[in-house]
C-alpha cells in the first residue's frame, strides 16, 4: 500500500518572475545572487531523487533551506515552478482538481508541528475531522477515527477534550488524524519538534512501531540529526534550496558530501550509528593454527615472550576465532599438563562480541575484558579487537569519527 515518490528536477521560485530566476539558475548563479539580481527567491533548486515505497525518508537542513517547500510540493499545497512529482508512476501535476482532492484524501496525509486541534471538539471528532471535511459519513468516520486512536495508544480518550490532554497526547491526536484516512504517504513537517525531549523520543518510538506494523512512505522533516538517524531509512540534506546529499544515516555519517553536511553531523551521537566491526582493529599478536585449539602452548608462549606482548588471539585455519591467551594462562596450562593439554585450556574467559553490536553496548564488555575485546563476524571469523583506548578515542567527539585500519596486519602462522 505504500507508494513511491519520484521527484524529478523540481524547482520552486517565489516571486512574480520565475522564468527570469530559472534563466539565472541556468547561468549558474547561486540562490543569493538570484535574489539580489532578480528579487526572486528560490525555494527549491533542482531537487532530483526518489523516495522508495515504505521508506521513512527524512529531510534535514537549516531554516530556510527549502524543506517545507519541498514537502508541500509533494501534495501540491505548493505548485512546482518546473519539474515533476511522480507518485506511483503518476505525474501529480497533471491531476485535475477532483483527482487532486482524491489524492490528498486517500493517499497523502500531513502532520504539522502545530497540531491545531479544535478546542470545542472532543478527541474522536478531532481525529475524524479530515474525514468529515471529505464528506465521509458519520459512522464510517467515527470507526476509522477510533481505529486510528487505537494505533497511537489513545483508544480510551475519544470523549475527552484537547485541553484535558498533555502536549504529547495532543500530538498523538494530530498523528491519529493523519492516520484516520489510512494514507499510503505521510508527510510530517517538524511534527515532533515542539515536544519536550522525552515525549519526542516516545513519539519517535511510536512512529517506528507503527512503521513495523504497517509500512507507509513517510517524508519527515527534522532539524535534529539524532532524530533523523533514529527514524530515517534515508536522509536528504538541503542547503539553499538544493539537496546536497541523499543517503542512509550510515553513508552520510561515514562520507559527508561536503563541509555543510559535516557541520550537521558534528555532535551527532556516533555511538548510536557505528558498530563493533567499525572499531575493531587487527592485532599484531594474532596466531593462525592449523591444529586449531589442539595446538601446543609452547610456541605461542615463546613468541609472546619474545615480542613482549600481554596477550594473543588464536584463530583457526579457516579464520574462525578460537580464544585469547596470555603468557600467564599459557604458563599455568603448561605447568598443569605439560605438552599434552592443547591451547584450549589456556583460553581466557573473554566472550567475543559480534561485529554488528552497537557501540553503545560495548562499554561494559570492553571495560570488563582483560585484553582488547575480540570481535567476530557472522560466521565466527575473527574481525579484530577493540581496546579501551580505541573506544575512548572514538567517543571523544573532537576526534574525527573513524580512521581506517592503518595497514593490514598479517597474522602469524603457527605449526
Ligand atoms: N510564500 C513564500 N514567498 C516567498 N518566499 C518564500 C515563501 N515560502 C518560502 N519562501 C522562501 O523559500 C525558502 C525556503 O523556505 P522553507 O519554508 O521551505 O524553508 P524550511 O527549510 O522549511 O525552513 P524552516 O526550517 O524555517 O521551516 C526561504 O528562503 C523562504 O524565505
Ligand atoms: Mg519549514
Amino acid at each position: 500500500m505504500a507508494k513511491q515518490i519520484r521527484i524529478e528536477h523540481v524547482f520552486k521560485v517565489f516571486g512574480g518572475d520565475p522564468k527570469r530566476a530559472l534563466e539565472l539558475v541556468k547561468q549558474g548563479l547561486s540562490k543569493q545572487e538570484i535574489l539580489e539580481r532578480s528579487g526572486q527567491s528560490i525555494g527549491v533548486f533542482d531537487a532530483h531523487f526518489t523516495i522508495e515505497a515504505g521508506e521513512t525518508f527524512v529531510v534535514m537542513g537549516l531554516s530556510g533551506s527549502g524543506k517545507s517547500t519541498l514537502v508541500r510540493m509533494l501534495n501540491r499545497l505548493i505548485e512546482p515552478t518546473s519539474g515533476q512529482i511522480v507518485v506511483d508512476g503518476q505525474d501529480i501535476g497533471s491531476l485535475n482538481p477532483k483527482a487532486l482532492r482524491q489524492l490528498r484524501r486517500k493517499d497523502i496525509s500531513m502532520v504539522f508541528q502545530s497540531f491545531a486541534l479544535m478546542p470545542h471538539m472532543n478527541v474522536l471528532d478531532n481525529t475524524a475531522f479530515g474525514l468529515e471535511l471529505d464528506g465521509v459519513d458519520k459512522p464510517t468516520r467515527q470507526k476509522q477515527a477510533q481505529a486510528a486512536l487505537e494505533q497511537v495508544g489513545l483508544a480510551a480518550w475519544g470523549a475527552s477534550y484537547p485541553d484535558e490532554l498533555s502536549g504529547g497526547m495532543q500530538q498523538r491526536v494530530g498523528l491519529a488524524r493523519a492516520l484516520a484516512s489510512n494514507p499510503s504517504i505521510l508527510l510530517m513537517d517538524e511534527a515532533f519538534s515542539a515536544l519536550d525531549p522525552i515525549i519526542r523520543s516516545e513519539m519517535q518510538s511510536e512512529l517506528l512501531r507503527l512503521q513495523k506494523i504497517q509500512r507507509r512512505t513517510i517524508v519527515f522533516i527534522s532539524h535534529d540529526l539524532d532524530e533523523a538517524t533514529r527514524i530515517g531509512d534515508r536522509i536528504a540534506i538541503m542547503k539553499d534550496g538544493q539537496v546536497v546529499q541523499v543517503g542512509t544515516p550510515d553513508e552520510i555519517l561515514r562520507s559527508p558530501a561536503n563541509d555543510y553536511v559535516k557541520s550537521f553531523i558534528h555532535g551527532v551521537d556516533a555511538a548510536l550509528v557505528f558498530k563493533a566491526g567499525d572499531l575493531a582493529r587487527k592485532k599484531r599478536m594474532t596466531f593462525v593454527s592449523e591444529q586449531g585449539e589442539h595446538c601446543g602452548c609452547h610456541a605461542v608462549l615463546h613468541l609472546l615472550e619474545q615480542a613482549d606482548r600481554d596477550y594473543a588471539y588464536i584463530v583457526a585455519a579457516d579464520g574462525r576465532f578460537l580464544g585469547v591467551v596470555t603468557p600467564d594462562s599459557l604458563r599455568t596450562t603448561l605447568k598443569d599438563g605439560g605438552q599434552v593439554i592443547g591451547i584450549k585450556q589456556a583460553f581466557l574467559n573473554v566472550p567475543p562480541v559480534t561485529a554488528d553490536t552497537p557501540v553503545t553496548e560495548l562499554f561494559e564488555p570492553v571495560v570488563a575484558s582483560p585484553c582488547p575485546l575480540p570481535v567476530i563476524g557472522e560466521n565466527g571469523e575473527f574481525v579484530g579487537a577493540i581496546s579501551r583506548n580505541r573506544l575512548l578515542r572514538f567517543l571523544d567527539k573532537d576526534t574525527p569519527p573513524l580512521a581506517a585500519n592503518p595497514k593490514e596486519i598479517e597474522p602469524i602462522l603457527l605449526d
